[in-house]
């Protein structure tokens, strides 16, 4: 199914991270490395990217639903399963990097450590659904709940920001844990620091770790 075969030769990017992180404002700095170094760059989003993950993240974030942590797991499964066979796939085959701004790492992280479903259980979940499209790199911007939410404060909550310092506690956690596992894929960035500084970083770390350039 949803396999990174070895035809896609392209370079799969996620950046990850509670809210207010600065995962959105990565992105372009992402891109745009990526293309003076000659790449053809592709950007997407979870939950969204493809047409049925956008319609499903409007419902997904709307403040005036109410979802258990299953209704959301399927939710956000029926989007990636779509996600991936239209975009991501295609992109990869097509040789491109692909940047996306949240992928299953969120999941593990949300649904599991946010709302204490056991990570085997969306494991599981993640191998009925036959995803097997990992990163090849993945930016953990990891800033402190209380950071995180200070930068959002400005800005009208979805549903996932409603939730408590806690909550982005224990998301934080499961990334945390998910980059022990397998710190070969993850870059953690200290996303406390200052913009400029972090922008540097994003551009070495990317210029290193693109194949063919060293
Ligand atoms: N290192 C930083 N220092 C100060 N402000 C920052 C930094 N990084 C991002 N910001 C600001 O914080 C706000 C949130 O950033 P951004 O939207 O990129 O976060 P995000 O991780 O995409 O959040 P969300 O998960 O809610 O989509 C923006 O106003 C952005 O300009
Ligand atoms: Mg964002």
């Amino acid at each position: 199914m949803s396999d990174c075969s070895k035809e896609a030769q392209g370079f799969f990017i996620t950046l990850e991270g509670i809210e207010g992180a600065g995962k959105s404002t990565a992105v372009p700095v992402l891109a745009e490395t990526a293309r003076q170094l000659g790449y053809e760059v592709e950007v997407t989003r979870e939950p969204g990217g493809g047409e049925l993950g956008e319609r499903l993240r409007k419902i997904f974030l709307d403040p005036g639903l109410m979802l258990d942590a299953d209704e959301e797991l399927l939710l956000l499964y029926a989007g990636r399963l779509d996600h991936i066979r239209k975009r991501i796939l295609p992109a990869l085959v097509a040789g491109k990097v692909l940047i996306c701004d949240r992928f299953e790492d969120s999941t593990f992280a949300y649904q599991g450590g946010g709302r204490h479903v056991s990570l085997d259980r969306i494991d599981a979940l993640s191998r009925w659904a036959g995803v097997k499209c990992r990163p090849d790199l993945t930016f953990w911007l990891d800033v402190s709940p209380e950071v995180g939410a200070y930068r959002i404060g400005f800005r009208d909550p979805d549903r996932l920001e409603r939730e408590s310092p806690d909550f982005f506690r224990r998301a934080r956690e499961v990334f945390g844990q998910r980059m022990n596992a397998d710190p070969g894929r993850f870059c953690r960035i200290d996303a406390e620091a200052p913009l400029e500084e972090i922008r540097v970083r994003l551009q070495v770390e990317l210029q290193n770790r693109l194949p063919g350039r060293t």
